[in-house]
């Protein structure tokens, strides 16, 4: 009989223990976690003393460890983790999608230099098998778009701030107490945890290598009651929603809005702290994936599944970097946005290409239209400071193709919600 995997653990907190768990309870496969490397010198721990570390390099020097996992909550030190065991020639998984994000070209680089294995399903959308998805079952076929519910603590504020009435401070709070959010929600709220899963599967559905500097993301902190009524008026709702597009042979664009979405929107139904992904492949058409999108069990179980693969030598073959390798991300698009402003110096700031729709009336002003992206990005710290709220509206994004030396051509590509 084969030996059982040997398991060295960074992180005995949500992730840890829910991994802990579930792979105690697993029928099929069997590993041993023999040493678990924790923080905290004086924290009650659930089980024997014996277990835990507080050095690293006595889980990373152990040659009788076949598997290094990492769940810790710091990606800094991550990183120093996942890299000093790759470069020893140790199979990697990880859950952590900030550090995988800001060094997804070196993690790529030392896989291969190194010929050993960095899972990190876990990392994106939880329990949903998307990283796996894109890399088996689209592996031949080119995918369109990507897009979804990547963040489980601004659906749950989003679904209790519309479809429950509540204001956006209790449902922060009610997500807290619930343990969805974390007691500093910043990644969550402002879309930074959105950003880097869409970076992370932009990688495994494109082939495109997008740093998180680059990358916009405006999250939900300045929703304010009009964009509510907003929403309700026109039969929406309001999600976080990471676009990742396809815009041509040679370019990807990628950013992280807030989204008014109407009923026909698979998301439209993703509530509460739900996690949904869109794909569109160019024969196959629109899939879609629902589930939770964090948790320790739930992350967990998926945490379990990389473990189980790497028994049998699975690798990500990212196929589509090798089939896609001049593929560039960029910024140059134009969106189709609701743009809450308080004064016309506001309006002047995002320079709207054209406009479909205005409001304007007492303490509440809105236009909705086409604006380059770029005005967003130039302006983002300018909208956030002044309480100015935007939104993707619409299924399009229009390409700029500079033509020579002034002249833009506009491209109108449809997107599917
Ligand atoms: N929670 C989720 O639902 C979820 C979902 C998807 C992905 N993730 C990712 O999974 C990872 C873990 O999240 P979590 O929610 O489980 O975090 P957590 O509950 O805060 O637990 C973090 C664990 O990491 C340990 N730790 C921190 N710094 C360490 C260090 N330098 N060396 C060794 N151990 C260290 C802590 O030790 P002490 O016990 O001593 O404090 C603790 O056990 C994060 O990257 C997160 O983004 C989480």
């Amino acid at each position: 009989m084969a030996k059982n995997l040997k398991i060295g653990l960074f992180g005995f907190g949500c992730v840890g223990q829910g991994l802990y768990h579930v792979l105690k309870n697993s029928k099929g496969f069997k590993a041993d976690i023999v040493k678990i490397a924790v923080k905290n010198k004086t924290k009650q721990r659930p089980l024997d003393k014996s277990v835990f570390t507080f050095d690293k390099y006595e889980i990373l020097d152990n040659p009788e460890i076949d598997v290094i996992v990492e769940l810790i909550d710091d990606a800094a030190e991550a990183f120093n983790i996942v890299s000093y065991a790759l470069s020893k020639g140790k199979h990697v998984v990880t859950a952590n999608k900030k550090m995988v994000a800001q060094h997804l070209q070196e993690l790529f680089d030392l896989q291969h230099k190194n010929n050993v294995s960095l899972l990190y399903e876990a990392s994106s959308c939880g329990s949903i098998p998307i990283i796996r998805t894109l890399e088996e079952y689209f592996d031949n076929e080119q995918v369109e778009k990507l897009s979804g519910i990547f963040n489980g603590t601004t659906n749950y504020i989003l679904t209790k701030t519309i479809s429950e009435k509540l204001s956006y401070a209790d449902a922060l709070k009610q997500a807290q107490e619930k343990g969805f959010a974390e007691s500093d929600p910043t990644n969550d709220v402002e879309g930074f945890d959105a950003k880097y899963k869409a970076i992370i599967l932009a990688l495994h559905a494109f082939g495109v290598f997008a740093k998180p500097e680059e990358v916009l993301n405006i999250g939900i902190t300045t929703l304010h009651t009009n964009d509510i009524t907003y929403a309700n008026e026109k039969n929406y709702k309001i999600k976080l929603v990471p676009t990742v597009k396809k815009l041509n042979d040679n370019q990807v664009s990628i950013f992280v809005l807030p989204k008014y979405v109407n009923a026909d929107n698979h998301l439209y139904s993703v509530d509460n702290e739900f996690n949904g992904v869109i794909v569109d492949g160019e024969f196959s058409g629109e899939q879609f994936l629902k589930g939770k999108g964090a948790g320790g069990h739930p992350t967990g179980a998926a945490v379990l599944s990389d473990i189980s693969a790497l028994s049998y030598g699975y690798k990500y073959e990212y196929k589509k970097q090798h089939q896609n390798p001049d593929l560039e991300f960029t910024n140059d698009v134009f969106i189709k946005i609701y743009f809450r402003y308080n004064r016309l110096i506001d309006l002047e700031k995002l320079n709207f290409e054209e406009i479909t729709e205005r409001y304007s009336g007492g303490n509440y002003n809105y236009v909705v239209g086409y604006v380059a992206l770029e005005n967003i990005i130039n302006n983002k710290d300018y909208i956030l400071k002044n309480n100015l709220f935007v939104a993707l509206v619409g299924e399009e994004i229009q390409q700029t193709l500079k033509n020579g030396k002034s002249e833009n051509k506009k491209v109108s590509l449809s997107i599917n919600a």
